[in-house]
């Protein structure tokens, strides 16, 4: 049992262009103003930091006590279906979608169904089709919005809907900030059987501080800390405590990733423009772009690897093999030179 996409991220991808990435770049240390000195190592807060937990309850307009702290989105993800999937349950998981959602949930014991998010219909969720899915048995739906890999946004009437098909609906909006003045309330607002998960990993370069978190309604929060108990006991203290200087920065490093990813869309509409092996509408907002390849995606990938020191994630991975996820949110020059790379790698007769 394991992630076998997971285990390629950290196995195959440490390459000099690297596009494999579907978050911004590290936002720098030095630009955090955290005064190191006065980190305490450790201290109170045995079921959520308190400082962290309000701050997060400020940023998303909700009360402290719906809120749980967590590694990252995974470990949100992961205490979220802890808590809310018993061995058996049958769970409905978009597709294509991310793996480490079906992988989770099937290590928690659920019987994974899938239902399909269509590239025909820009990856927007059927909901008819969707219901005609849901059993007796059906405890959970779970999907990501914005979904990766398409950054296909799920609007609050459609989330309604879902939610009134009866199941608990856990909601992954690791991207969601990434619409900026546009983005939508979370969808833990919706309603009672909406539980979602969320960090500030993606959207804003803050992967290392690991500062994720779930909303539930409090009898779920108390769950999940007793479960964390059996998992990670606490976050890191330092981490946490850097977590809510990010906090109260967040304006200034939404703009710089705001900044960043309007030039980078700019770079891969051109790209995309001047590729027609790759075929996918504009970016409008999103850190990756999931275009349908013309040419065998694992050539493709296999010439680009071996050749051209470059790596993008084959489609198989989320569940459509005859695409591939370009991140655009790493550094200019790699961007600009591994999308070159793979134009260049497109044109080779052997693949
Ligand atoms: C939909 C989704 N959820 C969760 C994660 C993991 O996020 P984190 O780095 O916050 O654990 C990813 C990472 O790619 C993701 O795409």
């Amino acid at each position: 049992m394991g992630s076998a996409y997971m285990e390629w991220v950290k196995t195959r991808t440490a390459m000099k262009y690297n596009l494999a990435n579907s978050g911004v770049k590290s936002y720098p240390l030095a630009s955090l103003p955290v005064d190191f000195q006065a980190l305490q190592l450790t201290g109170s807060g045995a079921y959520g930091y308190t400082p962290l937990v309000e701050a997060l309850a400020r940023k998303c307009g909700v009360p402290g006590d719906c809120v749980a702290t967590a590694l990252g989105t995974s470990g949100a993800n992961h205490l979220a279906m802890a808590a809310l999937i018993e061995p058996g349950d049958e769970v409905l998981i978009e597709q294509p979608g991310y793996p480490l959602i079906w992988e989770a949930a099937s290590y928690h014991g659920a019987n994974v169904k899938f239902f399909e998010r269509r590239a025909e219909e820009k990856f927007a969720i059927d909901v008819d089709a969707l219901r005609k899915l849901v059993t007796s048995r059906t405890t959970l739906i779970v999907l990501t919005n914005l979904h990766n890999p398409s950054c296909a946004l799920t609007d609050g009437a459609t989330l309604r809907e879902i939610g009134g098909l009866g199941p608990r609906v856990l909601v992954d909006e690791v991207y969601l900030d990434l619409l900026g003045e546009r983005t939508p309330e979370t969808s833990f607002k919706l309603g009672e059987q909406f539980v979602v998960t969320n960090s500030l990993t993606k959207v804003y370069g803050l992967s290392g501080v690991r500062c994720g978190w779930v909303l539930a309604a409090p009898e779920i929060v108390k769950k999940i800390y007793r479960l964390n108990d059996l998992f990670g006991v606490n976050n890191p203290y330092v981490t946490d405590q850097i977590s809510c200087v990010a906090l109260e920065c967040l304006p200034e490093i939404a703009q710089w990733s705001r900044e960043l990813l309007a030039k980078h869309r700019a770079i891969v509409n051109e790209f995309l423009a001047a590729t027609p092996e790759l075929e996918s509408d504009p970016l409008a907002v999103g850190t990756v772009i999931f275009p349908r390849v013309t040419v065998p995606v694992d050539n493709l990938c296999q010439v680009l690897r071996e050749r051209y020191e470059t790596v993008i994630t084959p489609g198989h991975f989320f569940g459509a093999s005859e695409r591939v996820r370009i991140g655009i949110g790493g550094e200019t020059a790699i961007l600009q030179e591994g999308l070159a790379r793979v134009r260049e790698a497109l044109k080779q007769r052997s693949i």
